[in-house]
């Protein structure tokens, strides 16, 4: 036996199936245009980013969008996860995070380029830094102005190349800029054996400067490394 329908049975099924039709064609061409990322909505530890499904990045003019293959973890990554300290909301956002996509060093290969890209092409092997140009690097993709993007040199991995932004540059500062390092002077590098300090020891070797480095027990033969 069937049961009787009304009129308005029908047409609110009818309604219900265009509208999942509609969802699964949508969903069909804006498939590549999804990626997967790390999602910050509130400041607290890791547990507290979700993984989520969002709109991939479309690269401007002078950026390129880039597959995300390797990405470090900073103490700037955890601060911004966490507000620490508390003044630091000021820039990252008093009540929740400004930037719904965390991660500053990246290494992977560039998928599309802007318009105004000539330096880059699809294919290529890059790595980079995005403090200061919205994050964004723990994700599937993203998109990455070119004047902070380089090409990684093809004798590191992009693990290798992730790991140096950041914590080089900081290196270099201290050493070049602020610190005016010199051939023949003597250094002390505090933390020598950490992110910066590693750099740090090397880039004071490779400037003629007499190097030493401070480090716990277990980690001399790190720094012994990165002194020859
Ligand atoms: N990474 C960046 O890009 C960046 C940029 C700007 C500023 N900073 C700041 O620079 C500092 C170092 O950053 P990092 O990336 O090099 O950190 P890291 O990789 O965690 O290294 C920390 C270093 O500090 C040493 N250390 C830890 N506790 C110590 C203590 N109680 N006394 C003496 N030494 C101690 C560690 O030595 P042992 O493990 O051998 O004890 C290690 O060498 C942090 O304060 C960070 O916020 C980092």
């Amino acid at each position: 036996m069937f049961e009787a329908r009304s009129i308005f049975d029908i047409a609110q099924d009818q309604l219900a199936f265009t509208t999942l039709v509609s969802e699964w064609t949508t969903r069909a061409r804006l498939g590549s245009a999804r990626m997967k990322a790390f999602i910050s909505e509130k400041y607290g530890p890791p547990e507290a980013l979700r993984m989520a499904e969002v709109e991939k990045p479309v690269p401007v003019a002078d950026e390129a969008l880039v597959k995300v293959l390797a990405v470090s973890v900073n103490p700037a990554d955890w601060r911004s996860m966490r507000a620490k300290p508390f003044f630091s909301r000021a820039t990252l956002g008093l009540l929740r995070p400004k930037h719904r996509i965390l991660g500053v060093d990246i290494a992977g290969r560039v998928e599309k380029v802007g318009s105004g890209v000539t330096q880059f092409k699809p294919g290529d092997g890059v790595y980079a830094n995005l403090l200061d140009h919205g994050l964004g690097g723990f994700a599937e993709y993203v998109s990455v102005p070119v004047e902070v993007m380089s090409l990684k040199p093809a004798n590191l991995s992009f693990e290798e190349a992730a790991a140096v932004p950041m914590a080089a540059v900081t290196a270099l500062q201290g050493l070049r800029h602020h610190g005016e390092v010199q051939a023949g002077q003597r250094v002390l590098i505090n933390g020598a054996s950490g992110g910066i300090g590693t750099f740090a020891v090397q880039i004071a070797k490779s400037y003629g400067s007499e190097v030493t480095g401070v480090t716990s027990t277990r980690n001399i033969d790190l720094c012994r490394f990165a002194r020859r």
